[in-house]
Order: structure tokens, then C-alpha cells, then sequence
């Protein structure tokens, strides 16, 4: 596959994604507890296979298994790139395992991680590669959601908290900084983090053709990424670049465990599945 993407000219990054407090027992290996910053359930259901089923609260990770955490996403990264991507996404967004760990609503260990961390100016920049056994910082990039509530998420003061993030980020040297926030929030954060990061913001959520440009021209990001309208159309660069209309994402066939709504979306000049 990612032979396939690069011989069209593409780059491809791989997204790892733990997911911490967003799970169920019966998913787990022998059944046991999900794990998470601290022992708070997550509000909603989760989906199992006999259906959804209320999220348990999760047991709080030891300090020697964040390591241990930290040491599988490194193997993870390696891992793509021999598998021949260009680089690896940080799943940081969304209510997931990183950022349970970032927001005070889901981790209450004490100081956070974020506050302790060495001032950036003792980091050069792009030097904190993390020995041999994971990938350069230019192969990583970090995906945030800073004001999602999206998996009960709340922090009480993400511009402070993201701010902070986006300044760690740039001086470790990250490829990007991806931001999931809906195109015309009020107020938004994401000029701030662009400010703070120093290197390239891609902007997420919502966008279409007219309102990417817009936000591009605006500098208000220096990409722009699509999330369900690329799901819906194999073909979207091509649909941008030249006007044609998109198909409309089926909302049903999200978040389904099999190729429809996945793969059988038209491209344009073939008939519909
Ligand atoms: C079916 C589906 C699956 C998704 N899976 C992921 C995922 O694995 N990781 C992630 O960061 N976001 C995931 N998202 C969120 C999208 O990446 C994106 O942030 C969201 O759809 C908003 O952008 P859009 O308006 O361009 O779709 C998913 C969205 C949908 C609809």
C-alpha cells in the first residue's frame, strides 16, 4: 500500500493511536480493566460485540507502564517506517490515551506532565530523538483537539494547555502539528498554536474545497486535511482541483466494521456502487 501511494507521487503517514479509557473488557486480552491517566470513566458506550455497553472506569497506569507505553509507540514508529511510510501521527486528539493524559478532566496524577517538562530552550531544536529505537522527530507528527468534548473530554484552560503543547512540539522539531478544530469556531486557537509551533499547522475539520483556500489564504494554517468527504470520494484531490461535485458521506456506514462505506464510494465517471 505504501508502495502504491508512493509510485502515485503520494506521501503517506502512519496514525498510532492508543486509546486508553475508551474501551471495554471484552475487548481487552483477558478481559481486564482499560487503562488510563487515572481512574475516571469516560461518560457514553462503548462499542462491543454484543452491542454497546457503558465504559468501565479504567485503572490508572503505574509510572514504570507509561514508560512502557511511551517504549511501544516508539517500536510502533519503526515499525511504519520499515513498513515504508514517510512518518507516523501521534494520535493526541479526540479523548484518546495521549490526550486523556494532556487535559485535567481525565488526568488528575497531580502536577501534569506538560507543567514539568523542561523549558524548550534546554531542548535543541529537533535534537530529542529518542535513541535508536524510535524515528527522527521529522517523521512524527502530532494530532490535538484542543476544545473537543468529543469521549467526555474537558481541560480548564486548553489555550494555556495547547499553547503549551504547540511550543514543546516545535522545539522537539515535530514534522506538524495536525488541529482538529470546526472551520469557523469562534475564538480560535489554532492561529495561536501556529504561532507557537513555528512549523507547519494542518487544519482539520469541516473544511471543504472553498473554505480550505480560504483558511490557506488566510494563513491561518499551511494544510488542510479532510476527513468524511475524502472517505466519500476515492478521488477528492482531483474533485478539488477541478470544481466536480463530492459525493455525500453516508453517516450510517461510519464507524462500521466492514468495506461498505469504506471503499465502494464512485469515482468520478463510473457508476455508483
Ligand atoms: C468514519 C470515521 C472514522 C474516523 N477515524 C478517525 C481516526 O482513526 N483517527 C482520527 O484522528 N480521526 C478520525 N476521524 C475524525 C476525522 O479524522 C476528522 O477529524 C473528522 O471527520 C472531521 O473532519 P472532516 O469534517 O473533514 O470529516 C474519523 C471520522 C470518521 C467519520
Amino acid at each position: 500500500m505504501t508502495a502504491a501511494v508512493h509510485q502515485a507521487g503520494g506521501r503517506i503517514f502512519l496514525q498510532l493511536w492508543h486509546v486508553g479509557r475508551i474501551s471495554h473488557p471484552s475487548l481487552q486480552p483477558g478481559g481486564i480493566l482499560p487503562v488510563a491517566p487515572s481512574a475516571i470513566a469516560a461518560k457514553g458506550d462503548a462499542i462491543t460485540f454484543t452491542g454497546l455497553q457503558p465504559f468501565p472506569t479504567p485503572r490508572a497506569l503505574e509510572a514504570a507502564e507509561i514508560a512502557d507505553v511511551v517504549r511501544q509507540f516508539g517500536e510502533g514508529a519503526r515499525q511504519a517506517l520499515a513498513a515504508g511510510f514517510d512518518g507516523v501521527e501521534l494520535h493526541g486528539a479526540n479523548g484518546y490515551l495521549i490526550d486523556q493524559f494532556l487535559r485535567d478532566g481525565t488526568n488528575q496524577r497531580g502536577e501534569p506532565l506538560w507543567r514539568q517538562h523542561r523549558e524548550p530552550h534546554a531542548l535543541p531544536r529537533g535534537g530529542d530523538r529518542r535513541g535508536r529505537r524510535g524515528v527522527g522527530a521529522e517523521r512524527v507528527g502530532l494530532r490535538i483537539s484542543p476544545r473537543g468534548e468529543f469521549n467526555d473530554m474537558r481541560d480548564s484552560d486548553p489555550a494555556a494547555l495547547f499553547g503549551r503543547v504547540a511550543t514543546i512540539a516545535g522545539h522537539k522539531g515535530l514534522a506538524y502539528l495536525h488541529v482538529v478544530e470546526p472551520v469557523g469556531t469562534e475564538d480560535p486557537l489554532a492561529p495561536r498554536l501556529r504561532a507557537a509551533f513555528g512549523g507547519p499547522l494542518m487544519l482539520n475539520g469541516g473544511f471543504d474545497g472553498a473554505t480550505a483556500e480560504a483558511a490557506l489564504a488566510a494563513g491561518e494554517g499551511d494544510l488542510v486535511s479532510f476527513g468524511a468527504p475524502f472517505l466519500a470520494n476515492p478521488d477528492l484531490p482531483v474533485r478539488l482541483r477541478t470544481g466536480a461535485p463530492l459525493n455525500t458521506p453516508d453517516r450510517d456506514t461510519f464507524y462500521g466494521g466492514a468495506a461498505k462505506g469504506y471503499t465502494d464510494y464512485p469515482a468520478l465517471g463510473t457508476a455508483a456502487a
